[in-house]
């Protein structure tokens, strides 16, 4: 049967976990925190997935604002069709969907350090992380009064 390439088209928590851990990309995320990777998917804006038949064999999930910038949070595909050209096509799938000055930014798992300058990305040195938990260190600035409208909240998961 024929790999499928499907935009923005429904995939569901299941299907999500049993392909990241087909990929082996499960041992380093949240697949045992079910309401985190819920909200993974739904409130992702660009899934570019692949499909054998009913089976989710590829990935590449991002959020982005389709204009300047467009983080690839996750790309996986299920190891018995590694290395046959569909990581790429997924990428390839997922830059077309965006405008022209927009950059596609991806944090490397260990496994695939090699793999994304072969494919034509330039590791960039000025990325930076804030990890969960961590919060910006407070400074001389906090002598300042600050008054704050309006309140940005954790979406639900679906
Ligand atoms: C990394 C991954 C997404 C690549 O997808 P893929 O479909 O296997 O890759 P492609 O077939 O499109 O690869 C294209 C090229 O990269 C090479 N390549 C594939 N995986 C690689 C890896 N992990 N390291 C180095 N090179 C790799 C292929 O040999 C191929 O080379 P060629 O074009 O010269 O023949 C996939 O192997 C995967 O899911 N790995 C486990 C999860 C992971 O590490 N994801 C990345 C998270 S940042």
């Amino acid at each position: 049967m024929a790999i499928e390439f499907r935009i923005n088209h429904p995939v569901t928590a299941d299907d999500f976990i049993d392909l990241l851990e087909s990929s082996t990309l499960g041992e380093r995320r949240p697949i045992h925190d079910r309401g985190c990777i819920e909200g993974m998917v739904s409130n992702s804006n660009l899934i570019v997935s692949a499909w054998d038949g009913p089976l989710l064999i590829g990935i590449a999930r991002s959020v982005t604002d389709f204009h300047y910038a467009c983080l690839l949070s996750d790309l996986a595909v299920h190891k018995d069709y590694q290395r046959s050209g569909i990581g790429k096509r997924l990428q390839s799938l997922t830059r077309e969907q965006l405008g022209p000055r927009c950059k596609v930014i991806i944090i490397a798992a260990p496994a695939a350090k090699s793999y994304y300058g072969q494919v034509g990305y330039v590791h960039n040195g000025y990325c930076w992380v804030l990890d969960p938990g961590a919060s910006i260190k407070s400074g001389r600035a906090t002598s300042r009064s600050w008054t704050l409208k309006g309140a940005g909240s954790v979406p639900p998961s679906q």
